[in-house]
Formats: C-alpha cells, structure tokens, sequence
C-alpha cells in the first residue's frame, strides 16, 4: 500500500473528522513549541536572513494547520523587535500529500491574514507569504536553500508504504493476526518495517540537505518508542488488530484480510533516529526529547456523554479510516471503531519524540 495513494485525514467537519478529532495533535504541538521557538530565536540571532523560508510538512487541515504558522510568526516578530532588527518576510510553505483538504485550509487563509495584518501588519499588508507545496516529503518538494526552519508534527511516523517482503511464497501475509509489529510477529516482519522506516527516513533527510539552508533548524516531532525492543509495549494498533481479529472469529471479516494487512507506520526509537542522521551526515542533532502523553486526559472535557475511549477511537478513526478502508471495505468501519472504543478505555498512554536538527555547513 502506497501511502501518497490512499492516506488522508477524514476531511470536513463532522463527528469523525480530522478537525474535529485533533486533540491529540495539538497536545503534541504544545509539547513541540518550546524547541521551536528556541530554533527560531537561534536562526534570527545567528543569520538575521531578510528573508526566511518555513516549512511545515504534513501540515493536514484542521485548526493546528495554521495555530503552529501562527506561533512561528508570534516568535519571529517578538525576536526581531528584541533584536531590534527588521521584520523578515516570511515565506510559508504547507506541505501535505496531494489528497490533503487544501480547500479548507485556503478557506481560512483570509481570517489568517487579517488577524496578522490586525497585530503585526505595518499598514502595508502581511509580511508573512503562505502557499501550499502538495507532495511526498520522502522526496524533493522545495528549491534548493530556501528554507530556514523546517517543522513537522505527527507525520513522520507514516512510511512511504506498507513495508515490503510480508507475505510467505504463496501470498499469504506473514504477520497473523496483527496488523504493526508486535510480540507475536516474526523477526522478518520487525527488520522489513526497520528497513522501510530507514529507507524513508534517510530519503527524507537526503531531501531536506538540498532544501535547507547551512545553519537551518529542523525541529520533528512524532510517534517513537523509549525501548530498543520494538515488541516491548502494545501500541494501539495492537488494539486495533484485536477489534478486527473479533471480527473475523464472528465470521464478519476474512483472516487473511487481516494477516495481510499492514500499517504503514514505524515508532523510532532515538538510537535509530540518530543512526540515521548519522548515515546521512548533513544534519547534526541539537537536542531530543521523549514526552509521554496521556492521551484520554482532557478529552472528555469536550463531552458529557462520550466516552474516553469513543474519543480515542474517534481519533484513530479520523487518521487511519482511509487506510482501512482501502483494504477492507467501507462497510467495517463503524463496526471496528465500535469495538475499538471499548478495547482502548483502559489503555490511553503513547510517546512523542521531539528532536531538533541543524544543518551542517
Ligand atoms: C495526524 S496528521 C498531523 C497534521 C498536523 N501536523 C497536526 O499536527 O495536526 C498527519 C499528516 O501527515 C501527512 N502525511 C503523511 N505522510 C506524508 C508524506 N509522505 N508527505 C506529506 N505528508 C504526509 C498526512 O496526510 C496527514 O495530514
């Protein structure tokens, strides 16, 4: 499964749609803000560029769309005045894959320009220049050294694809019963996901070494693993694959149509990361941190009547129904995320890495 055909964030505004179901995601970018201010003020003390590029990649549509272009442009105005240097122009680019709900983030563009031209607008109009770059960004999507600050915020953990190599020689999937890694998966399913999630990450960085300028920040933030191990915890797609593995003992859903099925996802752990970043040489590691994130804690602030787990679930719905659907049919869906809701009250914790690259010389 190429993931640049089939993924996209449940559009529009209803009950199980990505805005309505990004919680999560905005908790992630509280969590991320600190290392990107603190690389923001970095770029503006060290190169004062009159003009700089940002990029945020994986951007989706929803309210934290254009919350994080904003907090950029809060930092960069308030460095610049302590500074007591110019304003730069600020070129926005907002990258998502090319089935992404652009439409919706345009839609907002116009209340966008006139809150900034309201509070930092120099009579003239916006300093700040925002366009959207559809694309893979496991490639080349910008000019060379145009940008200054790359961010990214709950997408790097989605491969390019579905791992290679897990079906056995008669097309049958190698993975029973699961749908990611996990204790009961053969170790050819562990080092197939290992070598995607290194083959992407390395295509990635290569990319980005064209596109960032010496001396640019990438601040990156997304799902990993504290443990080397990568069977060590249950992840929720664990749970997902035993709601659809009820399914199938009902006779609802096929069995191979589960053993056949893989998320195209990797949770890094650091060591890999930096390994990574290594190989590749053109970015060195500044900082990196490992933030545990109760998932459930807050949400059910938005509802009397749902529960934890329902909102949970919505969430994994509103990022993954895309996928499922692809491979298993519309017709599974409310049924899955039904017995998900209940299999995911108890079990709410997940991990976020933060890291924080510059660009070498
Ligand atoms: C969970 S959303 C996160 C959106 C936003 N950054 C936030 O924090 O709310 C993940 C986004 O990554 C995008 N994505 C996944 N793989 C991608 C790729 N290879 N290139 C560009 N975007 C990708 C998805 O389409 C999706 O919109």
């Amino acid at each position: 499964m190429e993931t640049v055909k089939v993924l996209h964030m449940n559009k529009g505004v209803g009950e199980t749609s990505y805005v309505m179901n990004s919680t999560l995601q905005s908790k992630i970018i509280d969590v991320t803000n600190p290392a990107t201010k603190k690389a923001i003020v970095e770029i503006l003390c060290s190169s004062r560029p009159v003009r700089m590029g940002i990029a945020d990649l994986g951007c989706s549509s929803g309210p934290n769309t254009l919350r994080v272009i904003s907090e950029i442009v809060d930092v960069v105005h308030a460095t610049s005045r302590v500074l007591d240097c110019p304003v730069p122009e600020l070129v926005v680019h907002l990258n998502d894959l090319f089935t992404n709900d652009f439409n919706t983030v345009f839609d907002s563009l116009p209340s966008f320009y006139k809150t900034q031209r309201q509070e930092k607008g120099n009579g003239f109009g916006s300093t700040c220049f925002v366009s959207a770059v559809p694309g893979s960004f496991y490639g080349r999507l910008f000019p060379n050294k145009g940008l200054h600050f790359v961010h990214s915020s709950s997408s790097l953990h989605w491969l390019s694809q579905a791992p290679l190599g897990l079906k056995d020689g008669w097309g049958r999937g190698l993975n029973k019963g699961k749908i990611y890694i996990s204790k009961s998966s053969p170790q050819c399913v562990l080092d197939a996901y290992l070598r995607q999630f290194q083959n992407d990450f390395s295509l990635f960085l290569k990319s980005r070494s064209q596109e960032v300028v010496a001396g640019g920040r990438m601040v990156l933030s997304f799902m990993g693993r504290q443990s080397m191990d990568p069977t060590t915890l249950p992840t929720y797609w664990e749970l997902l694959a035993h709601a659809l593995m009820s399914m199938v003992s009902e006779g609802l859903v096929e069995e191979e149509k589960v053993n056949s099925f893989d998320v195209p996802y990797y949770a890094p752990c650091i060591e890999e990361l930096k390994l990574e970043i290594e190989k590749e040489g053109s970015f060195m590691v500044i900082s990196h941190e490992a933030y545990e994130i109760d998932w459930g804690a807050g949400m059910e602030l938005q509802s009397d009547s749902t529960s934890r787990g329902e909102l949970v679930a919505r969430t994994i719905r509103a990022v993954a129904e895309s996928i499922l659907e692809f491979h298993f049919g519309s017709h599974i869906i409310d049924e899955v995320f039904r017995r998900y809701a209940k299999l995911v009250e108890e079990q709410l914790s997940i991990l976020n890495l933060v890291i924080s690259l510059v660009k070498r010389d």
